[in-house]
């Protein structure tokens, strides 16, 4: 599939390999001049990925957004005609908003009127999605939102990049839910000190 990242940085850069090595044509939506990060990225994965933000929407069936929430208001404009698009929203409104929505889903969902939305990519530290592979076993990813064929397609993608399943966290009133769930792993990685080296997995009996 044809992929737009928008953001270079720790989740953009995770992503936007895992997907090259999935076989899949990515193309990162920046700012220009290219920043560090974005250089960083590009000795990686080669300068010919990179396109300003319109022109790699445009390009792209598939749209995900790995910015801080609040740069989704500058954003949304610049993605053009998004309709017959699907847009995953990676992003956390955990310190920063994009007011007055609650959530860069939100508010992607509010200014595009969208329905192919999906919150997904966002429940797990960037290092997990670089190698989502515990002990030959693969974690989890979680995603959200109203649009079945969305969550659909997320799935597919989580699953080619090595999650082993990508549980349905429910529809749009879940969203901000699968917020805090990545809150969860922020507070046991980051705040109770357990270290970024640690992953969700559903087991079942
Ligand atoms: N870090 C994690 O482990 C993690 C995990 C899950 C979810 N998240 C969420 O994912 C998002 C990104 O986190 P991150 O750690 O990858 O951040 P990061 O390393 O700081 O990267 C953010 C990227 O967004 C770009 N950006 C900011 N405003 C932009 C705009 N208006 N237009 C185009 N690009 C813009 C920056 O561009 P420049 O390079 O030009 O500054 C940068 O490349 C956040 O919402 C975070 O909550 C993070």
């Amino acid at each position: 599939m044809n992929i737009a990242i928008i953001g270079t940085g720790n989740v953009g850069g995770a992503l936007a390999q895992q997907l090259l090595k999935a076989g899949h044509s990515v193309l990162m939506g920046v700012r220009f001049p290219l920043s560090e990060k974005s250089l960083k990225l590009a000795a990686k994965i080669g300068e010919d990925r990179f396109a300003a933000v319109e022109n790699a929407a445009k390009q792209s069936e598939v749209i995900i957004i790995t910015t801080p929430p609040d740069a989704a208001l500058a954003l949304i404009p610049q993605l053009g005609d998004v309709s017959n698009k699907t847009i995953i929203d990676a992003t956390n409104s955990i310190r920063v908003k994009p007011e007055p929505y609650p959530t860069a889903f939100h508010a992607i969902k509010a200014i595009t009127k969208s329905e192919q939305v999906v919150k997904c990519f966002n429940t797990t530290g960037f290092e997990n999605m670089l190698n989502p592979v515990y002990n030959g076993e693969g974690i989890d990813m979680f995603c959200a939102g109203n649009s079945k064929e969305a969550k659909q397609l997320a799935e597919k993608l989580s699953k080619e990049i090595g999650f082993a399943a990508c549980y349905d966290f429910g529809g749009d009133d879940k969203v901000e839910l699968l917020e805090k769930f990545a809150l969860s792993w922020i507070n046991l990685a980051i705040m109770q000190g357990l270290g970024r080296n640690l992953a969700f997995k559903v087991v079942k009996r």
